[in-house]
């Protein structure tokens, strides 16, 4: 029997990149899906964000492997839209199994020079959207005896980084939310973890804003550049995982093969910790 037959899992930021291909992969092994994506871009993001369309695709993609789809436009700072997708998937599907918060933004700036604005939009996403989604679906789980959460955090929510202390700030923020819920619904057969990567194959560090923060000396530069100061981060020596590596761990989490792990932050980090302090 597959993995996920007769579950349902929602996922935040589900447009594309690895909320797609997380949402893909749990279809493929038997689940339906409860997506949401903002589908519009923001001002203090240096990136373009997915679009409807995106969403649409993501849901024809999900169709594709096989499992049914409820998709609707939610902003994960709105505590209402995000109630809406809930309501939604309870009423098509019956109730959510798993939750996987993964929408983000990511920003570049140093903290002197850090707009209030570039600051509020960051916490408020990708910590207070975080934050959002988990109270959206603990109660819904709790009650119902059982469920999976799943957060994503990243490698830099375990250290300091120049240039992205906002994003640095929040994603550290989002793993003391998961220890705290895993504590208040261990006993309620709800696990929550977090999932750390490293860099990312997706439009969130495909971008000029990115390769400039990495290449900051060179007025021009070549894809190969880009790949080998992205591969300076890492000991296992490539660029940056794609998104379906990081499928494997969330839906690892998901799965009843993880009921014994709650509470953790599990890096897919191509080494990033082996030079970290344990
Ligand atoms: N790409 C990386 O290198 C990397 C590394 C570590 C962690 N992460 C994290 O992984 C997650 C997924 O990012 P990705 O790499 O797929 O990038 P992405 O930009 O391709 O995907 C992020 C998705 O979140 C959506 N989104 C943004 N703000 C939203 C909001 N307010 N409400 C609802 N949806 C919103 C976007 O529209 C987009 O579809 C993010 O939390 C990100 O911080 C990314």
């Amino acid at each position: 029997m597959p993995r996920f037959e007769g579950k349902v899992a929602l996922v935040t930021g589900a447009g594309r990149g690895q909320g797609r291909s997380h949402a893909v992969r749990f279809a493929a092994e038997g689940a339906d899906l409860v997506l949401s994506d903002r589908c519009a871009d923001l001002g203090t993001v240096p990136y373009g964000l997915a679009s409807a369309t995106d969403l649409e695709e993501t849901v024809a993609s999900v169709e594709a492997a096989g499992g049914r789809a409820v998709a609707m436009e939610a902003d994960v700072r709105d505590t209402a839209a995000l109630g809406r997708v809930v309501a939604a998937g309870i009423e098509a599907f019956g109730g959510i199994d798993i939750a996987v918060a993964n929408a983000g933004i990511a920003g570049v700036s140093t903290i002197a020079a850090m707009s209030d604005e570039e600051w509020q939009n960051m916490i408020d996403i990708n910590l207070g959207g975080v934050f959002k989604t988990l109270r959206a679906v603990a109660g819904h789980m709790a009650e119902r005896g059982s469920g999976r959460i799943v957060a994503t955090s990243s490698v830099v929510g375990r250290v300091g980084a120049p240039n992205i202390g906002h994003y640095v700030a929040a994603k550290w923020g989002v793993i003391g939310l998961v220890k705290s819920l895993a504590l208040e619904l261990a006993e309620h057969g709800v696990t929550v973890n977090a999932v750390c990567p490293t860099s990312v194959d997706t439009a969130m560090i495909q971008n000029e804003a990115f390769r400039e923060l990495f290449l900051p000396d060179q007025s021009s530069y070549t894809m190969a550049d880009v790949e080998g100061a992205f591969t300076e981060l890492n000991p296992i020596p490539i660029p940056w995982v794609q998104p379906d590596d990081i499928s494997d761990t969330v839906l690892f989490l998901a799965s009843d093969e993880a009921r014994m792990i709650t509470g953790e932050a599990v890096p897919v980090a191509l080494g990033w910790n082996a030079r970290t302090a344990a």
